[in-house]
């Protein structure tokens, strides 16, 4: 094991490197980087190679394999402050360059692996030869893996990332970052290849929400009120309760939001609005409402991106649908359970529901127009609702009723 220690941009303090040269043709890679009072921050181990296809001068392509990576080093590795997040960075070989970056969930008990970038220099005429264009070429990818903090992650388990002509191996991965109190954790938390290719029981510590292993919570989930503010002050109001039911091979999760743990944003224009939820677990949850005939608003888009478990993202958009059409000028009410259903897979059920997405004036809801399933007074809405010619038809029934003097009001209808 060779270690070396070097003094890093100022105010960053000492940081120590130590650097395992691995067995065969593979380097294990290994970085225990500390902070300003040597406390560990950041802890993470390592085996990587890479295929490179490149364009050759006679329009013919060649692969290149990086697996011996020579000599390593660790420069630009940070702690991370409240600015910036931990980052790795690895200089190795003839020019090449790798990357990854962390980002803590906000408010949350976890973080996600942000980006990992690689970069290599074709200008090299042994590493690339007869390359066709020359320069640094970088890929990114955002593999979006989870981990919970206060545990090491583990994935013993060949991950692959493919993006453009650069395949990516790594395995042997050991890695925490956001290090407390300078002590690496004992408890694992495994990738979940690992946790299919070993008997051992994984040991989870994690108080993140895991749709995957969460038993269906069949409570009602609590309300929230969210608000779009522009110039002009509140632009979009709603206030429900949301369960979202997530279908995968067959199971379905279903996971109540926490609206004081649920952040939002949104935007307002004349003719879409949009609100945006995002928590540790979501990392976007969008409504997008639209205009219709100029005179109706109703919710036409539902975009998620959701964290899972196993590191896995969920993906579901859907910008065909039709639900909480109401006036424009009124708000959409419904107080029983509705649900909206994005696609097979992925339902939100709501209760409680209001929103207003248009015009809306001093911060308040307009008049409600509420949902047929609200029907304990079914008339009610449905006279409202039709205007003149409801008001037409409670006096030709009032004149009928009039006319028939013993009959019991409504039940004519
Ligand atoms: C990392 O470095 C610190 C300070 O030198 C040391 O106390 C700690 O044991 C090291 N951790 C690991 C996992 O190597
Ligand atoms: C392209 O060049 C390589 C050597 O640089 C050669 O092996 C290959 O046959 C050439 N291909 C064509 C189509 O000329
Ligand atoms: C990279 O490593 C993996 C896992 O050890 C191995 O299967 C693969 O053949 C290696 N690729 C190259 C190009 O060395
Ligand atoms: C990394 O830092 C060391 C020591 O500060 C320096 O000698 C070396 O040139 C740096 N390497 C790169 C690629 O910047
Ligand atoms: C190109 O790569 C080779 C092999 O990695 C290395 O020995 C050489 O110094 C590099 N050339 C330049 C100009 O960086
Ligand atoms: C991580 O790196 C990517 C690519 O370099 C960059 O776009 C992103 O802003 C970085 N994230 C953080 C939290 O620094
Ligand atoms: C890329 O490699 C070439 C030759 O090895 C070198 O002259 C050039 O400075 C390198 N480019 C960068 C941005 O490092
Ligand atoms: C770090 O230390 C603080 C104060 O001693 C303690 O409350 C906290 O639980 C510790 N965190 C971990 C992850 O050990
Ligand atoms: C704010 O209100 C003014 C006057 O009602 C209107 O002209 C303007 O377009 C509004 N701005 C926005 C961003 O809605
Ligand atoms: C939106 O504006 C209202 C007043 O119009 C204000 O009370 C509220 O705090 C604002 N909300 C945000 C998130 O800025
Ligand atoms: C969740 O979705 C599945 C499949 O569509 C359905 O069978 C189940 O009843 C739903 N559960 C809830 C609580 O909505
Ligand atoms: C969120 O709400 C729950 C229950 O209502 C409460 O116990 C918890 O302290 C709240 N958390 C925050 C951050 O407000």
């Amino acid at each position: 094991m060779v270690c070396f220690r070097l003094s890093s941009a100022p105010g960053l303090g000492f940081v120590l490197f130590c650097l395992v040269l691995g067995v065969a043709r593979s380097y294990a890679l290994e970085l225990n980087l500390t902070d300003s009072g040597k406390a560990t921050c950041l802890y993470a181990k390592w085996q990587m190679n890479f295929t490179v296809r490149y364009e050759a001068t006679n329009k013919t392509y060649k692969t290149v394999t990086i697996s011996d990576l020579g000599t390593v080093t660790y420069n630009g590795s940070i702690c991370g402050d409240d600015q910036n997040g931990p980052k790795i960075a690895v200089q190795f070989g003839s020019g090449f360059s790798w990357m990854v970056n962390f980002t803590k969930v906000s408010s949350l008990s976890s973080y996600s692996i942000d980006s990992i970038s690689f970069s290599y220099n074709t200008s090299n005429k042994t590493t690339f030869p007869d390359a066709e264009d020359k320069g640094i070429v970088t890929v990114y990818d955002f593999p979006a893996i989870k981990i919970p903090l206060n545990v090491i992650f583990r994935c013993n388990s060949l991950l692959t990332l493919e993006k453009n002509s650069v395949v990516q191996h790594y395995w042997d991965v050991l890695v925490q970052a956001f290090v407390q109190n300078g002590t690496v954790s004992t408890k694992e938390y495994l990738c979940d290849k690992d946790k299919t290719s070993t008997t051992v029981t994984p040991i989870i510590h994690t108080t993140a929400p895991s749709p995957t292993t969460k038993p269906t919570p069949l409570e009602k989930p609590e309300i929230g009120t969210y608000s779009v503010n522009n110039t002009n002050g509140t632009c979009l109001l709603a206030t429900m309760g949301l369960q979202l039911n997530i279908t995968q091979d067959k199971v379905a999760s279903v996971i109540n939001i926490k609206p004081n743990s649920t952040e939002f944003t949104g935007s307002c224009h004349p003719q879409t609005a949009l609100l945006r939820l995002n928590s540790s677990t979501i990392k976007y949850l969008d409504f997008v409402f639209a205009v219709k005939n100029e005179n109706r608003f109703y919710l036409k888009e539902v975009n998620v991106s959701m964290y899972l478990v196993n590191g896995s993202v969920f993906r579901i958009a859907n910008d065909n649908l039709s639900y909480w059409d109401a006036p424009l000028g009124s708000s959409y009410m419904c107080n029983k359970e509705q649900t909206v259903s994005v696609s097979g897979a992925f339902q939100i059920n709501t209760f409680d529901l209001r929103v207003q997405p248009f015009n809306v004036m001093e911060g308040k809801y307009s008049t409600a127009q509420e949902c047929s399933l609200d029907d304990d007074t079914i008339l009610i809405p449905i006279i409202v609702g039709a205007g003149l010619s409801g008001l037409i038809i409670v006096i030709v029934i009032a004149y009928l009723i009039g006319r028939r003097k013993s009959y019991a009001g409504y039940q004519t209808l």
